[in-house]
């Protein structure tokens, strides 16, 4: 390539790379043009007018720029296409002269997606004007002389660099003016700082003073030599009031996150834009759906890995692009990033939990299988389902019921004439050992009669719903018809919801809740009345790429107001508080755990909840998809989730239906539903051979129940994630990178479904390592390489990690009688011989057993001799812990005998695929086990 020049502003993998000059219109060469033309003219005038050049050179930034003699805003418009930062985001292709009005580069050359309008290098924006460096940050001051082309620039800003922990670092940038406050996400972020400590893992910089502002972050090596850049901004930096634009290069092309959005797990850089202002939509890509996760995990080159957080509520969008750079553009709030350094995946996650909160621990039961649809439109109609999926054998631990329990779809009523007794079905559930949950969406009816109506009525008293800008009620219209909203940032919304929920439990004792339409979703657009359309919250100078093209398009006024602000900052917020609330009231209803499950969501989520993936469609690409979707969700930290089995929309085939059962056996939440109106796809629904391959695949999940929740369990207490990408336990192995189509729980358990329709082999990465079927206990020496897996209708593929020690427990119907069975070890050695494993376990329902100290813990592990078992904590006694079998797959040799404790024991030896079997046992787990075999 000749080297032309050095652009320092293209940077590929963080190097400097040399940009030859490309023949393109730009326009400073136009004003060169106009410039010599006029040059007389001109001239002659500004003898007459001298504050006439000044004014003619405004529209050429640039050359204005030179005129003044700063070499450093000598910037220019020969940048690399990939690097090339949208100037006009509100058009993909702008005219010429409109590109001129915002003084930026224009070309027109079809350059496969990059801007047609984009900044020049050094475009003029703020400067910087002081910085202190301290210990423990900088802080920065701001100030912009030029205007952007965006209303309302604010000119001068603070900027505060916090070194937080070694791992972490805040930026905040907001205005300097503390008389006026802009709108900050009132989320309940962990602030606990240690400091940066002598070796933190990263190094800020930022521009000098008098300079362009600009800033750099850089992994600092362990050897503190080598660095690498982790962002170098670019592009322009705009803050104006409602036009907010941070603009970076990236390390490496790997970014993961930026939900919630239906996409290819990892994704691609080439021009991607991410919309979020939460919506009901059905999973589809390139549009805003029903959350909003301002998260992204950077798998840097090399393997090391960084998480980036923009703690931002308002509409947004995000822009990935081939440089690669990233755009964050949103419009309100305040620059609130979080930077978390890693350097494995799994670090990254449990650095964002810390402080957005670690994930709820849930109850036991929800980690069964849960069956739910829209339609079964009696109590009888929901029994006969559940009596049939136990007449398969099948496991079932909680029965679901949609909006026709209700009472003219309303809130916490039953319909006792059209739906039937709803309480005796929950008393008929609670006595087979099953649990309940129903739907409840936001709105709340207001059609009813004064006095007649708990939930209205004591909504209006303690004047707890949104309202609209003349501050009346707001009213939507949702599947009752007209409806008002409960204001969650209501001071008085937590008693409001405790007590209709309290109320309505007392004769339906419900279990956990669906919180359902929380988007706010809307049947008609903004309200029964409209919104004030010239308003700039409902019409913002800007509006992201939202579908419909307006803030208020399926869900209600932006400029609704609620207790703390308004719908324009506190839209994306409203499915996490109505889920915290949710949480609350359970707990306190019912003293146990709560167990709720959101459409939407916030950073945040996973602490109060779950979430399912909503209205998916019965086909075998939404089954697919449902594997990005759940691991990205736990990236956000989410933990309980999963996508609607079977499909929700159109009806399920048997095939789709049978393979669906098999996958979701292996999803955290595991849900079965299903739209109105559509064929019945209940696991009994389809006859014989569906029913006992989804018995075969829930048996197998109920019996990795302990292993699973052991796993929920440190997520809950570390952060860690549960259901992972493969590139997760392999960060350096860059064939992982873009594995979907499988997972892991865990380290341990690969899962390998078959996706599409009519496919009987699958075709899976196994990793180098040793690996055993868990069926057969065959090993497979992976070597990073795809095998091909027979795969019959009646099976998924699942595969042991070498290395690690799987509790399980003996399988029953329900939670609450597999709870009473015998544990065992499924033990899997690695190369040398080794494996170990943990398990945590408590009643699975009390509060804060960990703190109350009323648990158990074990640590098992594996030599060449044995296998052995070790209470690390005894705590909890209510329930006898006993050890009925073992299984060690990969034990070369056929023992000559095993002792259990010393004493000779029974055992079976599978010499095809060296695997030993030890049944039938019955020891305590309270005391320390050996169990050891011996070859003569
Ligand atoms: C929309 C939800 O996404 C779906 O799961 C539910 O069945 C319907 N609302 C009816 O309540």
């Amino acid at each position: 390539m000749e080297k032309k020049f050095v652009d320092i502003s293209v940077v590929k993998d963080m190097e400097i790379i040399y940009v030859p000059v490309k023949k393109q219109k730009r326009p400073n060469s136009h004003c060169i043009e106009v410039f010599l033309l006029l040059m007389v003219f001109v001239t002659c005038l500004s003898i007459l007018n001298p504050s006439f050049i000044d004014k003619m050179l405004s529209y050429c930034p640039l050359m204005k720029a030179k005129d003044k003699g700063n070499p450093e805003t000598a910037g220019t418009c020969t940048i690399d296409t990939s690097s090339r930062f949208d100037c006009y985001p509100e058009k993909s292709l702008p005219t010429e002269s409109e590109c001129n009005t915002r003084n930026c580069c224009y070309d027109a050359q079809d350059s496969g997606g990059a801007p047609v309008c984009f900044y020049p290098t050094n475009y003029e924006g703020y400067r910087v004007t002081s910085k202190i460096e301290t210990s423990t940050g900088i802080n920065i001051m701001l100030n912009r002389t030029t205007q952007s082309f965006r209303p309302n620039d604010i000119n001068q800003l603070i900027m505060e660099v916090t070194y937080e922990t070694p791992t972490r670092f805040r930026i905040r940038i907001t205005n300097s003016d503390p008389d006026v406050k802009r709108w900050e996400v009132p989320l309940d972020i962990n602030r606990d700082k240690t400091g940066p400590g002598v070796r933190p893992l990263y190094k800020v910089n930022v521009s000098d003073v008098g300079s362009l502002f600009s800033f750099t972050v850089n992994r600092t090596a362990t050897d503190s030599s080598n660095t690498l850049n982790l962002l170098k901004t670019g592009g322009a930096f705009i803050f104006a009031d409602q036009f907010l634009q941070l603009s970076y290069f990236l390390p490496s092309n790997n970014i993961y996150g930026l939900g919630e959005h239906r996409d290819t797990l990892l994704h691609s850089m080439n021009w991607t834009r991410f919309t979020m202002w939460n919506r009901d939509h059905p999973p589809s890509e390139n549009t805003n759906l029903y959350g909003d996760h301002p998260f992204y995990l950077s798998v840097e080159n090399g393997g090391n890995c960084h998480g980036v957080f923009l703690l931002n509520s308002n509409a947004m969008e995000v822009l990935l692009q081939p440089a690669p750079a990233i755009t964050w553009r949103t419009i309100g709030g305040v620059i609130d990033l979080y930077m978390f350094l890693g350097p494995s995946p799994n670090d990254v996650i449990q650095q964002y939990t810390e402080i957005i909160g670690r994930t709820f621990m849930p109850p036991y039961w929800s980690l069964g299988f849960h069956v739910c649809r829209w339609g079964y439109l009696t109590v009888n109609g929901t029994l006969k389902v559940v009596d049939r999926i136990r007449d398969y054998g099948i496991p079932q631990d909680t029965q679901w019921n949609d909006i026709e329990y209700s009472e003219g779809k309303r809130d916490f009523t039953t319909g006792f004439s059209t739906f039937g007794n709803q309480t005796s079905l929950v008393e008929e559930l609670h006595n087979r050992g099953m649990h309940y949950m129903m739907i409840v969406d936001p709105g709340i009816s207001n059609k009813a009669d004064q006095g007649k109506y708990y939930s209205y009525d004591l909504g209006v008293k303690l004047d707890v719903f949104i309202k609209n800008v003349s501050s009346l009620p707001l009213v939507g219209a949702v599947w009752p018809g007209p409806v008002v909203f409960p204001d969650f940032t209501h001071p008085k919304s937590q008693d409001y919801w405790t007590a209709i929920a309290a109320d309505f439990h007392k004769s339906v004792p419900f279990d956990g809740m669906w919180i359902d339409m929380n988007e706010i979703s809307n049947f008609v657009n903004g309200s029964t009345s409209g919104c004030p359309y010239d308003s700039p919250l409902e019409k913002p100078p800007y509006t992201p790429n939202v579908a419909g093209g307006y803030l208020s398009y399926n869900t209600i006024c932006a400029s609704a107001k609620q207790y703390l602000s308004t719908q324009y900052n506190l839209h994306t917020l409203y499915g996490l508080m109505e889920t915290k609330a949710s949480n609350r009231a359970l707990e306190s209803i019912r003293g146990k755990r709560s167990f709720v499950i959101s459409r939407s969501s916030f950073a945040g989520q996973g602490h109060f909840g779950g979430h399912w993936t909503g209205d998916n469609a019965a086909n075998f690409y939404d089954m697919y998809k449902s594997i990005s979707e759940i691991l990205s969700m736990n990236m956000f930290g989410i933990t309980m989730v999963g996508a609607d089995i079977c499909g929700f929309r159109d009806n399920s085939t048997e095939q789709l239906c049978q393979r669906w059962h098999q996958l979701g056996a292996f999803y955290t939440f595991s849900r079965n539903h299903n739209d109105q109106h559509k064929r019945p796809q209940d696991p009994g629904a389809f006859g014989p051979a569906l029913a006992e391959s989804t018995r075969k695949a829930y048996l197998i999940r109920y019996s990795l129940l302990p292993y699973l929740y052991t796993l929920i369990y440190k997520s809950h207490m570390m952060g860690d994630t549960v259901l992972r990408p493969l590139f997760f336990e392999y960060p350096t192995v860059v064939d992982t990178y873009s594995i979907d189509r499988q997972f892991l729980w865990g380290p341990a358990l690969l899962i390998s479904p078959a996706l599409d329709k009519d496919q009987y082999t699958v075709e899976a990465y196994i990793p180098v390592g040793y690996w055993y079927d868990y069926y057969t206990g065959e090993r497979v020496i992976g070597t990073g390489d795809k095998i091909n897996l027979t795969t019959p209708l009646d099976k998924i593929n699942l595969h042991i990690r070498g290395g690690y020690i799987l509790p399980t427990q003996q399988p029953a119907l329900t939670t609450t009688e597999s709870r009473k069975n015998k544990f065992g070890l499924l033990v899997a050695l690695n190369s040398t011989n080794l494996a170990e494993g943990d398990l945590f376990w408590d009643d699975g329902d009390t509060l804060d057993t960990y703190y109350q100290k009323i648990f158990n813990s074990f640590t098992f592990s594996a030599d060449k001799n044995g296998v052995y078992s070790n209470p690390v904590f005894k705590g909890y006694t209510d329930e006898p812990m006993l050890l009925g079998n073992v299984t060690v797959f990969g034990l070369q040799q056929q023992p000559t005998g095993v002792t259990l404790n010393g004493v000779s024991t029974n055992y079976n030896y599978n010499a095809e695929y060296k695997v030993l079997y030890m049944v039938n046992l019955s020891t305590t787990m309270s005391n320390p086990i050996q169990i050891q075999w011996v070859f003569s």
